[in-house]
């Protein structure tokens, strides 16, 4: 199958990828009410359809925390890539650099923070998930910093993490530890002899690349994936954005923000930009969808910070409506996760490329020429 749609790329992954592989990508926390949620939502806006002007010109391009893209989108932060194609992340980076669009690295990604700025020939955007041993943080942002990294994302939806349902039964979680979950867990694999010569077996996903140094002890998969759980930081509290700044000098940008109050806590606290967020409907199951959070937010700090969002995208559309409702540009996960599962780099540039072609298109039939004047007359205002 020729993927068009992010469902096909969705299709393919499922085919290639072992169940818990798939599942963890796919799936969200608990009856997944909120990621159900992100989609409908998105779904449910109306464009306002506009006839008869000259769309000769188009711009999709935008500038982000001082840094040109070609359309005002990012590859969000996706822990474990190298576990959906060998040396996942580096080949995500890679497609976004052809896209001209930044890549933003996981802490818990496979691939550390040098070999993907090496391997793409660009810097990514690096995520941050506060753990326990600040020290460890601190080294962390140096090599951040030394790789030329810019932009820090600070995920702060994530002090504990929420259950999701789908990793217990497939026996990824933690939860599921014992000899009949690995038994289980090389039953998946071998099911899927591609994806294990490879990926398991060519790409070496063992290791948690840039934590691998604080878990020294840790011999696979169980172990890093048990220290993980164990070390995110529930006392992390607003004084901490001073703690990162004394180790940042880039824009910090806090992903995961999805109530007015706590986005005008974060313009006090000083921070350049937030991600109206709810983590994919990965954490808090039954809050509210990112698209329906995000037009008071924008309004209430938009003059303030930079607004950007993430959660349901899956379209060049979406894109659209995202702008229209106060994002200055969005982030996508599961789109490209998918699509590196689906069949790496390759996959990822197409996806990118067919985003940008729908947000074009969108664009031309909304009679909207510049990205950055899209606002909400985009929108039919009836629905
Ligand atoms: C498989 C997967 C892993 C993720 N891992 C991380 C992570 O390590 N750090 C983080 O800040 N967000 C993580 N997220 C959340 C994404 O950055 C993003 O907020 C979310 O995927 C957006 O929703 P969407 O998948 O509908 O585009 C992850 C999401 C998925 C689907």
């Amino acid at each position: 199958m020729l993927p068009a749609s992010i469902s096909d790329y969705r299709e393919l992954a499922r085919r290639r990828l072992p169940r818990m592989i798939f599942d963890y990508i796919d799936g969200g926390s608990y009856a997944e009410v909120t990621l159900a949620r992100n989609v409908a939502d998105m779904e449910a806006i109306a464009l306002r359809q506009r006839v008869m002007k000259d769309m000769s010109r188009l711009s999709t391009a935008v500038t982000l925390f001082g840094e040109p893209m070609a359309m005002p989108l990012a590859l969000a932060p996706v822990g474990m890539a190298g576990m959906y194609g060998r040396r996942g992340e580096v080949q995500a980076a890679r497609a976004a650099k052809a896209a001209g669009v930044p890549f933003c690295l996981s802490t818990v990604g496979i691939c550390p923070l040098e070999e993907v700025g090496q391997g793409a020939g660009t810097p990514p955007w690096f995520q941050l998930y506060m753990l326990k041993d600040r020290g460890y943080m601190r080294e962390l942002l140096a090599r951040a910093k030394d790789v030329g990294s810019r932009v820090l994302v600070f995920t702060v939806d994530l002090p504990v993490p929420g259950t999701r349902y789908r990793d217990v039964r497939s026996g990824l979680s933690s939860r599921a530890a014992g000899p009949g979950a690995n038994v289980n867990r090389v039953w998946q694999g071998l099911t899927r002899p591609g994806w294990l010569w490879d990926v398991y077996l060519n790409g070496r996903p063992h290791v948690f690349g840039n934590v691998a140094k604080a878990v020294p002890q840790a011999k696979g998969f169980n172990d890093f994936w048990g220290w993980i759980g164990a070390n995110f930081d529930r006392t992390v509290a607003w004084k901490e954005i001073d703690w990162v700044r004394e180790s940042w000098d880039g824009p910090v940008v806090l992903k995961g923000v999805l109530d007015v109050e706590d986005a005008r806590e974060a313009v006090r606290a000083g921070a350049d930009g937030i991600v109206v967020s709810n983590h994919g409907g990965r954490q808090l199951d039954g809050v509210k969808s990112s698209i329906a959070a995000l037009p008071r937010i924008a309004d209430a700090v938009g003059g303030d910070l930079t607004v950007l969002m993430d959660g349901g995208v899956r379209s060049g559309l979406d894109i659209l409506k995202a702008l229209a409702l106060g994002a200055k540009g969005v982030m996508i996960g599961r789109a490209w996760a998918y699509a590196l599962g689906a069949g790496g780099q390759p996959m990822i540039e197409r996806m990118l490329g067919t985003l940008r072609a729908e947000l074009a298109t969108a664009m031309i039939l909304t009679g909207c020429t510049d990205v950055q004047h899209a606002d909400k007359t985009l929108l039919d205002a009836a629905v």
